[in-house]
């Protein structure tokens, strides 16, 4: 069975709502617990599919792990340290799962990782990560589909920048493959993403020593040992933004709560640019309103702290009912425009070039079926069901589900018409057949 989302547009989104934790940094922090012997407590997890899936792989690799028995906590405790292979079932099911590769690595001196394939947001290669763990003295090989790691780090000099700008998980593995032994790491190009450096005061909360979290350039002094931890993760600022881009799409009025509003500059300058009016009630509360029409804006998505391309679809999404038209340019995934055919589905106007696509709005999109096509896209294609008119089938929303936390009751709750539906899904004609016959 599987689930899909069905909208009724045209309800303007009012009240308040809290953002869950990162996704982005719960699942390189869970595998961080990795690092330690005895139990790791992670609070303000999202309860999201690849937060399940990272604790399966985390049992695979000899830890008994506990899933939000209190809201938002994750209990982790590692039991056995001889498992280095993580199975490649559960890794080839989610990117994320690579960064098991540097603190197994750093712990346990070996780590076989399946090589993860491309995904829906393009070629996604691991170069980077590769090129980092053999900066600090450990070799790679690659055999059978898995990328495998042997030697403990030594430490060493790291440039981790690439053609499409620092690696965000590849920093992350770096970093915890380098935090225990005697050496020294200094990393340039390190990613500057929040999540980084909430990453690194979670491993320094562990008696790690990290200098620059979320600069370019981190300074590890390795230490012997690293110790258990209780720790706090940030608010995911991808739903934050999604939820402003909630409220300029239904002309909305939400107080978004529990986020961090620093770490927003580039969705401040754009919704300045669009008219919708974005507001700092307090340093954990924000209020997007947007009483009219946006007005159509350039967006060009770059690392942090530029526009976060995980924002790319959401945001266009407002661009197709804004006045006038934009230019987005994708500079971290150019190929991460799969929800272009799925957005014209209702009506949008897009025409795509390469890595750029022009939006102009119209004034009324309509509602119709169609499919998400990776987690961020199909968060968008729920906000332009919002805005269409009629209803909007959202098909599979298994997508939403391993980024946005509740995404359905969070939307009703703030006044929108949206119900998750269990439907069969359609059989295949050459299976039709076959029963028939
Ligand atoms: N890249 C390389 N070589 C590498 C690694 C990356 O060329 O070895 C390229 C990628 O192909 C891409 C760019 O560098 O063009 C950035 O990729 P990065 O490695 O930074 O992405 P990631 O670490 O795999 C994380 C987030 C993504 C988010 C990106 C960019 C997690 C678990 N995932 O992925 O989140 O889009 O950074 O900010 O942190 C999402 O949440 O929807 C999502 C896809």
């Amino acid at each position: 069975m599987l689930s899909k989302y069905v909208v009724l547009g045209g309800q303007r989104l009012a009240g308040a709502v809290a953002v869950s934790g990162s996704k982005n940094a719960a699942l390189p922090m869970m595998a961080a617990a990795l690092l330690a012997r005895g139990t790791t407590i992670l609070r303000n997890v999202p309860d999201l599919s690849d937060v399940r899936l990272m604790g399966e792989i985390l049992e695979s690799l000899g830890c008994r792990v506990s899933l939000f028995r209190e809201p938002g906590v994750v209990v982790i405790d590692v039991i056995d340290e001889a498992p280095v292979v993580a199975p490649y079932e559960l890794v080839s099911e989610m990117r994320a799962s690579f960064c098991v590769l540097g603190p197994l690595l750093a712990r346990r001196g070996e780590a076989h990782v399946s090589q993860p394939g491309g995904c829906t947001l393009g070629e996604r290669p691991v170069d980077l990560h590769v090129k980092g763990i053999q900066a600090i003295g450990s070799e790679v090989s690659f055999h059978r589909g898995n990328v495998i790691a042997k030697g403990r780090p030594r430490g060493g000099r790291v440039y981790l920048g690439g053609a499409m700008g620092p690696s965000v998980t590849g920093t992350a593995n770096v970093m915890c493959a380098a935090v225990l032994g005697s050496g020294v790491t200094i990393i340039d190009q390190a990613a500057c993403e929040p999540e980084i450096a909430n990453l690194a005061a979670m491993l320094n909360s562990m008696g790690a020593r990290i200098y620059g979290g979320g600069t370019s350039r981190l300074v590890i002094n390795g230490v012997n040992e690293l110790h258990a931890t209780d720790f706090s993760i940030i608010p995911d600022r991808i739903e934050c933004g999604t939820f402003i881009a909630a409220a300029a799409i239904t002309r909305g009025d939400i107080t978004i709560e529990r986020c961090d509003p620093d770490v927003l500059s580039a969705v401040f300058d754009k919704c300045a640019e669009m008219g919708i009016e974005l507001t700092r009630v307090d340093d954990r509360t924000l209020r997007a309103r947007c009483e009219r029409r946006p007005r159509a804006t350039d967006l060009v998505t770059l690392p942090y702290p530029g526009f976060p391309t995980d924002l790319q679809s959401p945001f266009m999404s407002v661009l197709c009912t804004a006045e006038g038209y934009g230019v987005v340019e994708e500079k971290i995934y150019p190929e991460r425009y799969m929800h272009v055919p799925e957005y014209r589905r209702l009506g949008a106007d897009i025409r795509k070039q390469y890595a750029t696509c022009i939006v102009t709005g119209v004034e009324q999109l309509s509602g119709a079926p169609a499919a998400s096509t990776d987690l961020r896209a199909g968060a968008g294609l729920v906000l332009m069901g919002l805005a269409a008119q009629g209803e909007t089938q959202v098909l599979k929303i298994e997508h939403i589900d391993r980024g946005y936390e509740r995404f359905h009751e969070k939307l009703s709750a703030l006044g929108a018409t949206i119900k998750r539906v269990d439907y069969r899904p359609a059989r295949r004609e050459e299976d039709k057949r076959r029963l028939a016959a």
